[in-house]
C-alpha cells in the first residue's frame, strides 16, 4: 500500500474556504451578484496577498445567504475531501457568515450543515465535526456573540471554539473573554497564531488563550526555547504547508519548518486550510511532503495517528474512525 492510500485525518479546514470557485460562481449567477473581480480567467480565485485573500474570501461568502446554500456547500466540500481519502475532518464554521452572530439564525444554518454532514457520512464515508470560529479582524466585541453561538450549540457535532482572520490585529489577550467562555463550557480550543505573527504571538496565545492546538504555528521555529515548550506541553500544530507556501508565509517547500518542528518533538498534523484558494488537496500535501522530506508510509501513518488523537470529537467517534 502506498502512503497515498492511507485514510487521512484533517483538522484545519475552513468550510467557506473549501468552496470550489465554480460553486461560488454558480451561486453568484443565481443571485444576480457581480463577483467577476474575484476570479481569474482560468476560473480560480484571484488575489494578491494575504490581506487581499481575506477580502476575496469575504466577497465569496456574500453568495452564501441561506442555510440551503451552506447545505450545498458542505456536501460539495465533503465530497471533494472524501475523494482524497479523508475519513475524518474538522471544519471551522463562522457564525459571522451564517446570520452575523445571531443565535437563532446560527441554529438554522447549523442544522443544515449537520444535515449535509450526515448525508456525506452515509454517501462518502467521511465524518465531520465543527469548530465555531470568531474572526480576529472583526474585533473582540464581535467575538462575544460568536462565543455564545459556540457555547449554546456545543454538543455531538460542535466540539470546539477557535479564531481565524488577520493575525496582526490586536493581541490574543483581547479575545480572552470569548475563549474563557468556551473553555468554561467544556469546549476544546484552537487558535490561529504564528502564521504571520512571530514566536511572541504563539507564546502570548498559549499564555492568554491556552488552546490545546495552534493553527499553523510555523513561526515558532524562530525561537528554539518556544519549540521546546511546544514539545514539552504537547501542544498540537495544525500545519498547512501548501497554504503557507502559496501565500508566502514561509519560504518554498524545502524551507518549510514542518520537518524541523516534527524532528524537535512537536506534535504536527497536516491540513489544507482553504484548498481551492491555494490549489491544494490532501493528496497534494502528502505528495509534496514525501517528495521534499522523504516521508514514507510510516511517517504518514504516525501523522494520521497524531491527528486522530488530537481530534476534538468524542472517543466513540474517534474509535469508529480509527
Ligand atoms: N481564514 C481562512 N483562511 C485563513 C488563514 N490561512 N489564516 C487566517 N484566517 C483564515
Ligand atoms: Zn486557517
Amino acid at each position: 500500500m502506498s502512503f497515498r492510500d492511507l485514510p487521512k485525518v484533517e483538522l484545519h479546514l475552513h468550510l467557506e474556504g473549501g468552496a470550489p470557485p465554480v460553486f461560488i460562481r454558480g451561486l453568484a449567477t443565481e443571485k444576480g451578484l457581480d463577483l467577476s473581480g474575484i476570479f481569474t480567467e482560468d476560473g480560480g480565485y484571484a488575489y494578491r496577498d494575504f490581506d487581499h485573500f481575506l477580502k476575496v474570501y469575504e466577497a465569496a461568502c456574500t453568495t452564501l445567504q441561506s442555510p440551503e446554500d451552506f447545505r450545498r456547500l458542505t456536501l460539495a466540500v465533503l465530497e471533494e475531501s472524501a475523494s482524497h481519502g479523508v475519513v475524518y475532518s474538522e471544519t471551522f464554521l463562522s457564525p459571522d457568515f451564517c446570520g452575523g452572530g445571531d443565535l437563532e439564525a446560527w441554529r438554522d444554518y447549523l442544522a443544515a450543515i449537520e444535515d449535509a454532514a450526515d448525508e456525506a457520512e452515509a454517501k462518502f464515508g467521511i465524518t465531520l465535526r465543527g469548530i465555531v470560529t470568531c474572526i480576529r479582524h472583526f474585533g473582540p466585541e464581535q467575538s462575544r456573540p460568536i462565543a455564545r453561538c459556540a457555547v449554546e450549540t456545543h454538543g455531538r457535532f460542535i466540539r470546539g471554539f477557535g479564531m481565524a482572520g488577520a493575525e496582526m490585529m490586536g493581541r490574543p489577550g483581547d479575545f480572552a473573554w470569548a475563549f474563557d467562555c468556551a473553555h468554561e463550557a467544556g469546549m476544546h480550543l484552537t487558535c490561529h497564531a504564528g502564521e504571520w505573527g512571530g514566536p511572541d504571538m504563539v507564546a502570548d496565545t498559549m499564555r492568554d488563550l491556552a488552546p490545546a492546538r495552534i493553527g499553523h504555528g510555523v513561526n515558532a521555529i524562530k525561537d528554539p526555547a518556544l519549540v521546546e515548550t511546544l514539545a514539552e506541553k504537547g501542544t498540537v500544530l495544525e500545519v498547512c504547508p501548501g497554504s503557507n507556501v502559496f501565500l508566502g508565509a514561509t519560504g518554498d517547500w524545502a524551507a518549510h519548518p514542518i520537518a524541523r518542528l516534527r524532528d524537535a518533538g512537536v506534535k504536527v498534523t497536516v491540513s489544507t486550510d482553504d484548498p481551492p484558494f491555494f490549489k491544494t488537496t490532501m493528496t497534494h500535501e502528502f505528495d509534496m511532503l514525501a517528495r521534499t522530506f522523504g516521508w514514507d508510509e510510516a511517517d504518514f501513518a504516525a501523522l494520521n495517528k497524531t491527528a486522530l488523537e488530537a481530534a476534538f470529537c468524542d472517543d466513540e467517534t474517534r474509535a469508529a474512525v480509527a
